[in-house]
């Protein structure tokens, strides 16, 4: 468990499959600017594929201190020739949006990877339009590199998403995770 101040992250568990598939199929939850909006995938394929995760994805709930679970933060690999760069992703239940919670996750998590990762980079992606996402970056430290021109097929059309990183050497002494 890595304890924040309002929120805490939480592996991801067999038992949160249940509430992951009911987000990840409902769009208003997914929200308009994420790269799968209407994607649908069954319980049985999300539950085969969560048995079989490889080291390059990790999935955490976050949940309030009274264990509501509110949003999920995740990390995964992108692998570009012989580059493999970590890039995040998260996600905040409607109802939650917009008291800080998503900020603080990213907090945390940031902490989190560069203190278990001998990484130099963590970055993030966001459809151009998706301000609140772009806010929660900016945050945490994140610097804009620029926009990746029609990166993600989504509701018909191609979407520029902008590229955020944030270098170890930005990132400042953990200030959330109690270590
Ligand atoms: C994007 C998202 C994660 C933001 O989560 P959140 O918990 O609301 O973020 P925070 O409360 O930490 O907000 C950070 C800042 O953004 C602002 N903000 C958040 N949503 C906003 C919106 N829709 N419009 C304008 N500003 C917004 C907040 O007011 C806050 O501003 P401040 O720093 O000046 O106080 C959430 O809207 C979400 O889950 N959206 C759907 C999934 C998604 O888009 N994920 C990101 C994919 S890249």
């Amino acid at each position: 468990m890595l304890e924040g101040t309002n929120i805490n992250l939480r592996v991801m568990e067999q038992e949160d499959i249940p509430l992951y598939h009911e987000w990840i199929n409902t769009p208003e939850i997914v929200g308009k600017y994420n790269a799968h909006t209407f994607r649908q995938i069954s319980k049985d394929l999300l539950t085969k594929a969560f048995s079989n995760l490889a080291d390059s994805l990790q999935i955490f709930i976050i949940e309030k201190k009274d264990k509501t679970r509110i949003g999920l933060i995740l990390f995964f690999l992108v692998k570009g020739g012989p580059v493999e760069l970590l890039e995040i992703g998260y996600l905040i239940i409607p109802s939650e949006r917009q008291k800080g919670f998503c900020t603080e996750a990213v907090t945390i998590f940031v902490d989190y990877l560069f203190l278990i990762k001998n990484i130099s980079r963590i970055q993030a992606t966001a459809d151009v339009r998706n301000i609140g996402s772009h806010k929660v970056l900016e945050n945490t430290g994140f610097t804009k590199e620029g926009i990746i021109r029609d990166m993600i097929f989504n509701q018909g059309n191609w979407r520029d998403f902008a590229l955020h990183s944030i270098l170890r050497n930005e990132w400042k002494e953990p200030v959330l995770l109690k270590i």
